[in-house]
């Protein structure tokens, strides 16, 4: 890659040394439009994928369901839907329930997928996740240059 690699210009919410921090999750390239890719994170598993739109989001890798990891989905008009018993989620992480082709309603509101914070920079998808343990990003240029591999 030949683009430099500055931290990006993202805030932070907070100065706390355990905050989660943005991180680079994986080259925006390993991404393509209307995909789904498993990433890990410090052993977080994680799905990341794009919509139609261009939009990158980053979830945890499990559906509110029964647990299936949802970077087995399928991607279209900017919902992923679940392989196993297809439902489907829309960029903000709500259920949605397709009633035709053209239009789709919310199911229950507490039904939800586990989304992260997520933009795109430099080249990467940068990622805030909350860590299991404390595994604070201190260096994001470092962090960069070793940069996570989606699957
Ligand atoms: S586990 Fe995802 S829809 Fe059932």
């Amino acid at each position: 890659m030949n683009e430099p690699l500055n931290p990006p210009d993202l805030p932070n919410p907070t100065s706390q040394e355990d905050a989660p921090r943005w991180t680079p999750l994986c080259a925006s390239s390993d991404v393509a439009e209307n995909r789904a890719r498993a990433a890990t994170l410090d052993g977080k598993q994680l799905v990341v994928w794009r919509d139609g739109e261009g939009g990158i989001h980053v979830w945890d890798d499990r559906c509110p369901h029964r647990g299936e990891t949802l970077s087995d989905g399928v991607v279209a008009g900017g919902l992923i839907a679940c392989a196993s018993h297809g439902w489907r989620f829309d960029v903000n992480g709500q259920q949605i329930r397709l009633i035709n082709s053209t239009q789709s309603a919310r199911c229950d509101a507490k039904i939800h997928a586990t989304v992260h914070d997520a933009h795109e920079r430099n080249g990467y998808v940068w990622v805030r996740v909350p860590l299991a343990r404390a595994a604070v990003v201190k260096d994001a240029r470092a962090s960069a240059a070793s940069h996570h591999e989606c699957a």
